[in-house]
């Protein structure tokens, strides 16, 4: 679709920000997955999909996926994971193959995932105590991430006293403070409220700022997306296919009141337009 997609100039890169970029940080290429269940019934959950984010030291990268419930958007994020093998095609990062999961990955599922007997800052350290750092250190860290994303009162509660946009901001905080430099994050901001979301977005790109991560990011809203992205991955029905990769003009300041620009507001309306014409064509379904 030639009238979608919105390349716009971005302000030049620091200098050397790209010297190393000619290795993208993760390629897809062909990749193909399903799910096969025990009656040997398949579904398949992605097709071809092919896409490439390039490496930007010094800037960081965060690309968003936007498609329909079921469409197969967790399975991919899986699949870069190391948590499936894909029937073919290939994950690679920094140009390496994926076989397993690996620490330089990062992941938010889409369910809260804590463990229950573990308080708040129990469950943060464990991938610091899984890296073997000492106890003060693990304390330390822990305890600077769960403050940042609202939870420092609650940092010796359980699991089971927080309530669901809680627990997502524990999953995000036991992520986070593990610095992988390729953060998967699954729709994690879905349970919160408006304006702890909007923290917990620039909260994201504070990170991606600081660490130069590059962050894949799933959601259904598309206000998030176009605030979040330098790259939007519009998705098919399942099984998923990239249909739009649609290239966001870089905001300079990326603070909230960035909402309210007129660019903003065309952009978003530009992603609205592709997803009811993608729709109106029966590739994507009401309720995006
Ligand atoms: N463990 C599984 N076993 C069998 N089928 C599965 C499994 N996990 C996912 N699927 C199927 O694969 C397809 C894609 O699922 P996936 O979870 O990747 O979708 P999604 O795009 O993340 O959806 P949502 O936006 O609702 O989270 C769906 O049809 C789903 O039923
Ligand atoms: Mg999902």
């Amino acid at each position: 679709m030639s009238d979608v997609p919105v390349e716009t100039a971005k302000p030049p890169a620091p200098q050397g920000a790209l010297g190393s970029a000619s290795v993208p940080k993760l390629e897809l290429n062909n990749l193909y997955i399903s799910y096969t269940d025990r009656e040997g019934k398949t579904v398949q959950a992605v097709e071809d999909v092919n896409l490439s984010l390039a490496n930007k030291p010094g800037i960081g990268e965060l690309a968003v996926f936007l498609g329909p419930s079921g469409c197969g958007k967790s399975t991919i994020l899986k699949a870069i994971c190391g948590l499936m093998q894909p029937d073919s095609g290939q994950v690679l990062i920094d140009g390496v193959p994926v076989t397993t999961t690996g620490r330089d990955r990062g992941m938010v599922f889409q369910t809260y995932t804590s463990f229950a007997w573990r308080t708040v800052r129990k469950n943060v350290e464990y991938g610091l105590e899984l890296q073997g750092i000492p106890a003060k250190q693990r304390k330390e860290q822990a305890l600077a991430i769960i403050e940042q994303v609202g939870l420092k009162d609650f940092a010796d509660a359980l699991p089971k006293q927080l309530s669901g946009g809680m627990k997502q901001r524990v999953a995000i905080a036991r992520t986070l403070v593990n610095k992988p430099k390729l953060l998967l994050m699954d729709e994690p901001f879905g349970a919160l409220d408006p304006q702890t979301r909007w923290g917990m977005q620039t909260l994201i790109l504070d990170v991606l700022k600081k660490q130069d991560n590059t962050v894949l990011f799933v959601t259904h809203d598309i206000s998030e997306a176009v605030f979040l992205a330098d790259t939007i991955f519009v998705l098919s029905h399942r099984p998923a296919r990239v249909l739009e990769r649609i290239e966001v003009p870089y905001f300079e300041s990326r603070d909230q009141s960035v909402r309210n620009s007129t660019e903003f507001k065309r952009l978003e309306s530009h992603v609205l337009d592709l997803l009811h014409k993608l729709q109106v064509k029966g590739n994507v379904r009401v309720g995006l």
